[in-house]
């Protein structure tokens, strides 16, 4: 029983990969809808406040380091998106190269990943809607507004908003992807329309003085803006978690990683050279809607209204895409015996992992309700880049144990290309604070120890000898996982 064993990869590209009962409903322009819904959201809405304090009008330069840093891994992720076209993104990519204590720990760091984004993307949404809400005359109870100890000095006691919307999302997954994702792309097409009117009226009234300097911090404040505006960037990954529900995936998912990882990069460029060059970057302290804070600042305060309405919708769609992600991980690792078979069950009526989405949809809705915004955010930034750094070094794996194999998307430039998404992804987490560096090494030490004591006794990789496919390992799976 080696903890390094593998699936068997050439039994499962013969299957087809299509065991799981998920359906197969999605073109490219829905990938590529999924993955623009998935990274455009906190990241330019909240965060570039803090960037611009962090590297000045230079913040530009910051999300283009962070864009070089996921173009690298989105080309890793493309290569084996397009080559094992089944649900589990990294974890299943690694289950077949790497081996099953590398893929439990990766999936682990997952579900922390996508559970901890769309938690912290909630809190995100929460505020800009208490702000509309405001706008309306409307306020909540202060201690139902954030969780406790978010607001210095202020008693709260949950974050009543944040729980709700995750609630409301894991009801609409939960009911059919198809349906979510017709929703999901209406809210895409607005939240794009609102970035792009930014640019356009902003741009009118940039004043270059602004730029100057425009690097007061030096590189050490490039690179911290680059490490915290990353997370603008995450997201583009949940596409190759959609993989077995794609008609074509050989074709699709790499149009749909490296189509919605490009608009977004080109738009972030933009928004952040337009808003440093309206407002000098030292106005930018302690404001959580610097966007529209841009635009009020410039006078166009009806712009700036639908600015808020298009990141409260932006925001909706980032967590519905994580959760979504989170969901078919599980399912995955559910469907290899790594965790219990019941989260692997598909629902007769909706053909959804019901089950697997609500129990994430509360848990997380529960952290969400009760974590601060920062804490949740370094931590979800520590545990993609672990993510990135292995799916760079399996892709040299790969093409050193199985050069051969059919590869509908080739990285280029191996192994430089992904010594380089290693080499950035190293250099970002170095910029990330120390305690959570210890609360990832924590929730990877409860991993190990659910795989030893969970994990690798239940695993299907048991039940077949080392010859044996992947095809005979599903059949036999018990009655309660087959669809
Ligand atoms: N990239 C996502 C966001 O910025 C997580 O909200």
């Amino acid at each position: 029983m080696s903890l390094f064993r593998t699936k068997n990869l050439d039994e499962a590209l013969k299957s087809g990969c299509t065991t799981g009962g998920l359906k197969r409903v999605l073109g490219p322009v829905d990938l590529v809808f999924i993955g623009v819904g998935a990274i455009v959201g906190t990241g330019i809405f909240v965060l570039t406040g803090t960037g611009a304090l962090t590297a000045g009008p230079a913040l530009t330069v910051s999300f283009i380091i962070a864009a070089l840093a996921c173009a690298f891994a989105a080309l890793c992720y493309s290569e084996f998106a397009s080559t094992i076209p089944v649900a589990g993104s990294i974890y299943t990519y690694s289950y077949f190269t790497l081996g099953e204590i590398v893929a439990w720990m990766i999936g682990w760091d997952l579900i922390l990943e996508y559970g901890l984004a769309s938690a912290a993307v909630s809190v995100g949404w929460s505020g800009y809607f208490q702000s509309l809400l405001s706008g309306f005359g409307f306020s909540l109870p202060t201690a139902l507004t954030a969780a406790p100890g978010a607001i210095p000095g202020v008693t709260t006691w949950v974050n009543l908003p944040a729980f709700v919307i995750m609630v409301a999302i894991t009801w609409l997954l939960s009911i059919g992807i198809r349906e979510s994702l017709k929703i999901n792309n209406v809210m895409v097409g607005i939240k794009i329309a609102v970035i792009i009117l930014f640019i356009v009226v902003g741009a009118r009234h940039v004043t270059p003085e602004n730029w100057q300097p425009f690097a007061p911090f030096g590189l050490s404040g490039i690179l911290s803006a680059a490490a915290l505006v990353f997370f603008a960037f995450i997201g583009f990954d949940a596409v190759s978690s959609a993989a077995e529900e794609v008609k074509n995936p050989a074709r699709d998912l790499p149009i749909g990683i490296i189509g919605s990882l490009s608009i977004c990069a080109i738009l972030y460029v933009a928004v952040s050279l337009i808003m440093t060059g309206i407002v000098p970057f030292g106005k930018f302290l302690g404001v959580d809607h610097p966007v529209s804070l841009a635009l009020q600042y410039a006078g166009e305060t009806w712009v700036a209204g639908f600015v808020d309405l298009g990141a409260i919708l932006g925001m909706t769609t980032v967590i519905l895409v994580m959760l979504y992600g989170q969901s078919r991980i599980i399912f995955a690792m559910s469907r290899d015996g790594l965790v219990p078979t019941r989260f692997s069950k598909i629902h007769p009526k909706y053909g959804t992992p019901f089950v697997t989405t609500w129990t994430i949809g509360i848990i997380f809705g529960v952290i969400a309700a009760l974590v601060p915004l920062n804490v949740l955010a370094e931590l979800m930034n520590i545990g993609t880049l672990a993510a990135f750094c292995l799916v760079a070094f399996a892709v040299i794996v790969l093409r050193k144990k199985r050069p051969e194999l059919p590869r509908a998307f080739k990285c280029p430039l191996v192994p430089l290309v992904p010594i380089l998404s290693i080499i950035f992804c190293i250099t970002l987490m170095t910029y990330l604070q120390w305690h959570t560096w210890v609360a990832f090494a924590i929730w990877l030490l409860i991993g190990a120890c659910i795989y030893f004591l969970y994990s690798r006794k239940n695993s299907l990789l048991n039940e077949i000898n080392c010859n044996a496919s992947l095809t005979q390992a599903e059949t036999s799976l018990p009655e309660s996982q087959q669809t």
